[in-house]
């Protein structure tokens, strides 16, 4: 009797059906003091085929483990019926300044259609499932970046942030969230330097464009990190002004010749 109680709470994985909403209430109704909505969230749970929902992840909601939490969601790992690999659910806040998730995934779904972000899967009102991206923020990145780390994966990094970015403004969708990447842009866990753009609630279509000159910014303009990458790089003799003018015909209208002679000037 014992083992069998440990072993319940040390569960991690539950089916949509066995949430119940004293104890996992606050998980699908994050911040869980308005649970009014737990059963229909239960129910789009079976609409878009989650066969477990996994409370792993280094942010904790009670005792729970879950992959993040932002202002407008929260982030669990699950298993869909359709397929075996584990994908990244976002549930939206109950006190989210949105009323639904379909912004989200429909900017998401056409950043996809040219190779850009996670892999959308499919969407109710408050859930939004995904590819999930075993990766680091590159806010956490940054933080153990030292001026002897590798050059060459760090700008094989940024070279591959940038290209993203260019992807996105040629297919003229701004991201809008970009000025500070931090939490935006993931870097995938595997050898060679690999980045993903997420979160396209803020995007739009309408905007002009300013996903590259956002991040060149904040690598290579601003604040303590902008310092220690030019260092990594080598560029010593690097000119502010050159990459600000630079930037500025590309705002103009973004095309592949301004896009390569900033990635020259930047020796990415
Ligand atoms: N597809 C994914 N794969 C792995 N981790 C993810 C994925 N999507 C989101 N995350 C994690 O969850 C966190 C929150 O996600 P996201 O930024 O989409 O939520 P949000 O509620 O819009 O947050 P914010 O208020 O910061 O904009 C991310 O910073 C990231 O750590
Ligand atoms: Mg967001």
């Amino acid at each position: 009797m014992k083992i069998l109680q440990i072993l319940e709470t040390n569960r991690i994985e539950f089916s949509p059906s066995e949430l119940r909403k004293k104890e996992h209430g606050a998980l699908i109704c994050y911040p869980g003091t308005d649970l009014k909505t737990f059963d229909a969230r239960v129910d789009q749970l079976h609409e878009i085929g989650v066969r477990k929902l996994i409370f792993d992840g280094s942010s904790k909601v009670g005792r729970y483990g879950i992959i993040g939490r932002g202002c407008v969601s929260t982030v669990v790992k699950a298993r869909l019926k359709s397929t075996d690999e584990i994908v990244a659910l976002k549930i939206r806040r109950v006190d989210a300044n949105r009323v639904n998730m379909s912004r989200d995934y429909e900017h998401q779904k056409f950043a996809n259609s040219f190779g850009v972000g996670p892999r959308a899967l499919s969407a109710t009102d408050d859930l939004f499932a995904m590819e999930y991206v075993d990766s680091v923020r590159l806010g956490k990145w940054l933080e153990k970046l030292k001026t002897r780390s590798s050059k060459k994966y760090t700008s094989g990094l940024i070279r591959n942030a940038l290209e993203q970015c260019y992807l996105l403004d040629v297919n003229g969708l701004d991201h809008g969230e970009l000025s500070n990447p931090t939490k935006h842009l993931l870097i995938r866990n595997v050898v060679h330097p690999e980045t993903v753009i997420i979160d396209y609630e803020s995007a739009s279509r309408e905007r002009k464009v300013a996903n590259l000159t956002a991040v060149s910014q904040f690598f290579f303009l601003g604040g303590w990190q902008s310092e220690k990458i030019r260092k990594i790089l080598g560029l010593a003799k690097f000119s502010k002004k050159k990459l600000i003018e630079i930037l500025g015909e590309y705002k103009r209208g973004p095309c592949e010749s301004h896009f390569q002679k900033i990635l020259t000037l930047l020796r990415v």
